[in-house]
């Protein structure tokens, strides 16, 4: 079965920059490292998460090596014109700094990442802000962030003899992960809420051929019974305390200082689930100054749904000094988790570059993502969050008008047509105070059935003219 994962410095495809990619796990509070990881992946000496650390990036003295940040930056924009399939993904270009495969060929890839990098001037006017970009993480291949940290773990799976992997998922996760496995010949195990997420992420689990549960709990209980199937069975862990995975989600924020011509934005808002994202994000600006590559941090700040913000009490509650587990519910589906397993991880990223968190309501959510949508963009409702939660960062002053403010939209309009069309046919909120909302109504386009007849629609658009 498993052998052990640890390091290999031997991958390199290019010579003249053989840069040692040396890396081991290190657990995050006890600092162990070397060690065996347990089953669950967590660190063998007091169970808390690992993250993977690079010791050759520093030298004794604790300064950044001999890593030459302009031949990378050239090396990795010249990587985009070739036609190798590592240099075609987004995550594989970066591979200097990440951890190393024995062989190139045990990459499992579909050419994740090159996300396109929005303006969004219409937004922006809603939020306050002179202007406002957007990083689009649902232009992955199977519409969602997740993508670019599956290719990461699960060719470390592959690479380590696994036949099967498993996640615990609100969605996203799941559809990456059957998606990889598949691609790299192995079998996925699938465990998601009964009847709390989207249909189009199940089914995509479905087509891409992973064994899929639906278990009659919530994304949390679903989580607890996988850390017990994988004491039992010989499946690896593919939910995002998985360290490899962190490693791959890392590269949006390279690629994004690579849209922004290695200009670090003011600040980046990232939605908060099991906040892994936040903490892959915040790895990578944090290693990237490290190197030499930008020489300030953005202000990384997370949003959370306020049905579902474990984070949110924690920093407000004890300054992240003890997580507070909620019962989490939110119709942004992706993000409704009450006990995030990265939460210690995320609380780092807050303190190291002076973010902050923000919860939203139902309905705040709902009119960022018309919003979004207006401008020919679209995410789901949990990407969503971050629009809401900017226009409250830019009314506490916290984000100033003339900043720099990149949202990072995790998931795509398609994961979610049922909360779509709910909105647009004005069901989404009945009965409630909000059924009659201004703001919402004005974003709602129900379609109309008509008449087949050219007269009826010649009416719908002289009746549309003045909106
Ligand atoms: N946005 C979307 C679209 C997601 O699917 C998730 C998480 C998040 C944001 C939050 O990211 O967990 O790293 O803080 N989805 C997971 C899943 C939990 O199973 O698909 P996070």
């Amino acid at each position: 079965m498993a052998k052990q994962i640890t390091s290999d410095p031997q991958y390199s495809s290019d010579s003249e920059l053989k840069l040692k990619s040396t890396f081991q796990l290190r657990c995050i509070d006890c600092g162990a490292v070397g060690g065996t990881p347990t089953r669950n992946l967590r660190c063998p000496a007091c169970g808390d998460l690992l993250e993977v650390v690079y010791p050759g990036w520093s030298s004794a003295d604790g300064h950044a090596s001999e890593f030459s940040a302009p031949d990378l930056k050239a090396l990795w924009k010249q990587r985009r014109t070739s036609r190798l399939p590592l240099d075609e993904s987004g995550v594989w270009r970066f591979r200097e700094v990440l951890p190393s495969l024995r062989e190139e060929n045990d990459v499992i890839t579909l050419r994740e990442g090159n996300t396109p990098l929005y303006s969004m001037p219409q937004c922006a006017a809603k939020a306050g802000m002179d202007s406002l970009f957007a990083k689009h993480q649902g232009m992955n291949p199977t519409g969602s962030f997740k993508d670019t940290g599956m290719t990461m773990a699960a060719s470390v799976a592959r690479q380590d003899g696994f036949r099967w992997v498993a996640c615990a998922s609100t969605g996203n996760t799941s559809a990456s992960m059957a998606a990889y496995a598949s691609r790299g010949g192995m079998r996925s195990l699938v465990l998601i809420p009964d009847g709390q997420i989207s249909w189009s992420k199940l089914a995509q689990a479905l087509d891409y051929g992973a064994i899929t549960c639906q278990l009659k709990t919530d994304f949390d209980g679903c989580m607890k019974i996988l850390n017990e199937v994988v004491l039992h069975v010989p499946v690896y862990l593919l939910n995002s305390i998985n360290p490899y995975r962190v490693e791959g989600q890392k590269t949006a924020a390279i690629e994004l200082l690579e849209q922004l011509n290695w200009e670090p934005p003011d600040h980046v808002i990232v939605p908060g689930g099991n906040l892994a994202n936040s903490s892959a994000l915040g790895k990578a600006f944090l290693e990237m100054k490290e190197l030499g590559f930008i020489p300030t941090l953005p202000r990384i700040s997370i949003i959370q749904a306020e049905g579902a913000n474990p984070l949110v009490r924690t920093i407000r509650e004890n300054r992240g000094q003890k997580l507070i587990p909620v019962r989490a519910e939110t119709m942004a589906t992706a993000i409704r988790i009450g006990t995030p397993a990265s939460w210690k991880k995320a609380v780092r990223v807050l303190e190291a570059t002076g973010g902050t968190v923000e919860q939203v309501s139902e309905a705040e959510i709902a009119l960022a993502k018309a919003e979004i949508g207006a401008e020919g963009i679209g995410c789901e409702p949990a990407s969503a969050v971050t629009l809401a939660g900017l226009k409250k960062l830019v009314m506490q002053g916290f984000v100033k008008r003339r900043e720099t403010v990149v949202l990072i939209l995790t998931g795509h309009l398609l994961k979610d047509p049922d909360f779509t069309l709910k909105f647009h046919r004005g069901d989404l909120f009945p009965g409630s105070v909000h059924e009659k909302d201004a703001a919402l109504v004005a974003q709602q386009r129900a379609p109309v059935v008509l008449e087949a007849s050219a007269d009826a629609v010649i009416k719908i658009l002289e009746r549309s003219q003045d909106e």
